[in-house]
């Protein structure tokens, strides 16, 4: 009787496998069994900087196009620190917890990984951060954190050569004034962000490389942000008047910012040049109808893709010695281009 028992048992048992095992084909004949589960967590410093939403856009997009043609089913959780360490490592703690493939981290102080870096470690989940980077002592706890960004040094002489060649070819176009110096201002992005202190230093090398004359009349603190661009603008407006001859920005967002106070000003007569970095949408706009002399693109198209092939690969195989462009095991850093009225166009029809 038990052994009756025990026979039913099985062949119910091996019906049920059968019959699951018959609907695990999807209608283009692939073995659900073999869909695997991706899971990418994403934290971001703040979602709602303009350069910052313009990567995670795409690299939502980039995944999206991914899992089309692949047999993984692949989830971006996107969460925002807005601006908070303690935010931010509790979603690093609660991705780690949740099991996910990869953490990717645009972190808000870059000086403070190593708490989720020891966490991830300690779960074995590699980390990819982006876009803030973190000092390389950090970057050295382990050696599956790895970094995309782009070269800030690039970005920074972009915007002096923008300068340099509107000089060189129409010298009162720069030196409104005509007393042989370039009178400028800043505006800084974040203090102790990369980005920030790496610009500010780099955008007027070709200038004194070429042997002209610059007067810093002031640089503030704008953290990227547009409104606080107007702010400081308005006060250099009335502080500088038409003595400023070029407005050097760390990001486009504080450009526009820079741009809208100047729009609304009846003060000055000739605006001072404006040069902005990142080409974001509507910075390009302004490129192109003339209201900023140029920017350096900071490619998120790129910076997107890299993160996500880098996240794929250590999902699946975990090797990502195939990622171009890889220094030292662990760093991509894209390249700026520069843009000016000249070559808008192809930038435009890109976007
Ligand atoms: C971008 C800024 C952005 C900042 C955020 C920089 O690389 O140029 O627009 O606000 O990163 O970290
Ligand atoms: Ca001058």
């Amino acid at each position: 009787m038990k052994i009756l028992k025990k026979i039913s048992l099985c062949l119910l048992t091996v019906t049920i496998g059968t019959s699951l095992s018959a609907c695990n084909y999807n209608n283009n004949g692939t073995n659900k069994d073999s869909i695997k589960n991706i899971k990418i967590g994403v934290t971001l410093y703040r979602q709602d900087d303009a350069f910052i939403s313009a990567i995670t856009k795409e690299l939502e997009d980039v995944a999206k196009e991914k899992e089309g043609d692949s047999n993984y089913k692949i989830t971006i959780n996107v969460v925002d620190a807005k601006g908070s360490l303690t935010n931010q490592n509790s979603q690093v703690e609660r991705f780690v917890s949740q099991n996910y493939d990869v953490i990717c981290v645009n972190i808000v102080d870059r000086t403070a990984a190593s708490m989720m870096i020891d966490k991830a470690k300690s779960a074995n989940i590699p980390m990819i951060f982006f876009n803030r980077e973190p000092v390389e002592e950090d970057m050295e706890r382990w050696d599956k954190l790895y970094y995309v960004g782009a070269k800030a040094e690039q970005s920074g002489e972009i915007q002096g050569k923008i300068i340099l060649d509107a000089y060189k070819s129409n010298r009162s176009l720069v030196d409104k004034n005509g007393d042989g110096k370039i009178q400028y201002v800043v505006l800084e992005g974040e203090p102790g962000h990369q980005d920030t202190l790496i610009r500010t230093e780099h955008c007027i090398k070709p200038l004194i490389e070429n042997g002209i004359e610059l007067e810093k009349l002031s640089d503030e603190i704008g953290n990227w942000q547009y409104a606080q661009a107007t702010t400081k603008m308005n006060q250099w407006i009335k502080e500088f008047g038409d003595k400023i001859e070029v407005v050097f920005s760390n990001n486009d967002e504080m450009a526009l910012g820079a741009l809208e106070a100047l729009n609304n000003d009846n003060t000055i007569k000739r605006h001072p040049l404006v040069v902005g970095i990142d080409g974001i949408p509507e910075s390009l706009t302004q490129v192109k109808n003339g209201a900023m002399i140029g920017t350096a693109i900071n490619d998120y198209k790129y910076q997107a893709k890299v993160i996500f092939n880098m996240a794929y690969l250590l999902s699946t195989n975990g090797d990502i010695s195939s990622v171009e462009g890889l220094e030292k095991g662990k760093y991509v850093m894209a390249d700026y281009s520069e843009v000016t009225k000249d070559n808008v166009d192809i930038y435009m029809k890109s976007k």
